[in-house]
């Protein structure tokens, strides 16, 4: 059996291999041909992955066994293949964009509605977007707002949007200075006095609605210690100063004025170094939490990662990029993730809300951040389920598997406890 399908693999002989090394980019078949292409060189050993993929194209009702070899391949970086929109600046509970893509090409076809009520930084949307399909997401946080809107709506190419930076800098650089005695002593503990009037300037510029790619490159090279950054050091993800580390007497010039112009042009070249933006398909986004957002009427696919109960705080870790989104306003609290009954809540109402929208035949995937502490005696998975089993009962969980998180991926200490994600797959009947 093996050699009879590597042998057909190979001379391309069978209709359907044919049609499968010529379907777009984006489709069901263009999935098929890709997870082929890993069969081909040990095939023995992805029977399981092929078997799955037989069924998810219907070519063949053999049972499900675990995806190992997809699993294994989320394992490498995809940090030098994805599409470079994904790295305009860092979030935490980021999902790798391989595990996106992957899922979006198993479970929907182009032309589908695919959404993510918790879409963070956009991977999921922009992943979705990329492949051809249609795209409705939303997130409480407005730092979500700029990382996805910016992402789905970047200018078409390079030099568009070099031109219209060039247009917002000299705005920016027309503004009166700001009065830094307004400014939160918190804040200018991270700048050079001259790069934060430059940064609050370009801030407000680019705080203009259509600007939102500008913004969210800004955002991304607001703090760090690299040249390439505005900030005093400091680490990328979670604002903290690393001043005890690199004391200002011993590195003097990591405490100069950084110059906003070329780190944010220098920042935009790196967003276009790899694109493939030809998407017809079309894209919404909503900034809403779960208990008041509208969901769309049919939605063919539903893939999304919950906020990570009790271990991660969106408002809190993203402070000092959503001060410069909107420094009048307080950190969000309305979020899921601070108490065990807050969190079942939001994912209550998200089961009540698709059970209206979920399309018959359609897949709901959830991502859950498995976290097993005292304050919350059960899987957050287990409670998922079950949530979800009762609310619709015509969803029916048809694969779940588990993927340990790397390291590189946690973001904090006290996130220690997020060590694995837990994946169910979810049909409607
Ligand atoms: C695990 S993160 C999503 C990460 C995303 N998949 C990515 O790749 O960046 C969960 C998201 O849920 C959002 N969130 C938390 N509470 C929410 C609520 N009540 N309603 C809507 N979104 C919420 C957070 O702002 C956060 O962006």
């Amino acid at each position: 059996m093996y050699l009879l399908l590597r042998l057909s693999v190979l001379r391309c002989t069978s209709p359907v291999l044919r049609s499968l090394n010529s379907s777009p980019p984006g489709s069901r078949l263009h999935a098929l041909r890709t997870f082929n292409s890993i069969l081909w060189y040990n095939l023995p050993q992805k029977w399981p992955l092929f078997k799955l993929q037989m069924e998810l194209t219907g070519l063949s009702n053999i049972g499900r066994k675990p995806i190992n070899s997809t699993i294994e391949s989320w394992r490498h970086s995809c940090a030098n293949s994805e599409c470079t929109l994904h790295q305009l600046s860092p979030y935490i509970g980021k999902l790798k964009s391989s595990i996106a893509r992957d899922l979006i090409l198993a479970f929907s076809n182009t032309g589908d509605l695919v959404a993510d009520t918790f879409s963070g930084s956009g991977t999921i949307p922009l992943e979705a977007f990329l492949n051809g399909r249609n795209v409705f997401a939303s997130d409480i946080s407005p730092y979500s707002r700029i990382l996805t809107e910016g992402k789905l709506f970047a200018p078409p190419n390079y030099e568009e949007a070099i031109r219209k930076a060039e247009k917002l800098i000299k705005l920016s650089q027309k503004m009166p200075h700001p009065d830094l005695r307004k400014v939160p002593k918190w804040v200018r503990a991270f700048f050079h006095p001259n790069t934060l009037k430059e940064a609050i300037n370009f801030a407000s510029v680019a705080k203009q609605p259509g600007n939102e790619f500008f913004l969210a490159c800004f955002l991304g090279i607001l703090h760090h210690q690299r040249p390439g950054f505005l900030s005093y050091p400091s680490s990328h993800l979670v604002p903290y100063l690393r001043d005890k580390k690199y004391p200002r007497e011993q590195f003097p010039q990591l405490y100069d004025y950084r110059e906003l112009k070329p780190r944010l042009f220098a920042k935009i070249k790196r967003a276009y170094k790899r694109i493939s933006q030809d998407s017809s398909a079309k894209a919404i986004f909503r900034k809403s939490a779960i208990q008041h957002l509208t969901f769309p009427t049919k939605i063919d696919c539903f893939i999304t990662s919950p906020p990570y109960m009790n271990a991660l705080d969106y408002s809190r870790d993203n402070r000092l990029r959503i001060w410069f989104i909107d420094p009048t306003r307080n950190l969000f609290s309305d979020n899921a993730t601070s108490r065990k009954s807050l969190f079942i809540a939001s994912m209550a109402n998200l089961a009540q809300k698709l059970n209206y929208s979920l399309k018959r035949n359609g897949h709901c995937i959830l991502i859950i951040g498995e976290e097993v502490s005292r304050s919350f005696n059960a899987h957050p998975s287990k409670i998922v389920e079950e949530l979800f089993s009762d609310l619709i009962p015509s969803l029916k969980l048809i694969y779940s598997f588990t993927d340990k998180i790397p390291d590189i991926r946690r973001s904090r200490k006290d996130c220690r406890g997020i060590k694995t994600e837990r994946f169910l797959i979810f049909q409607r009947q």
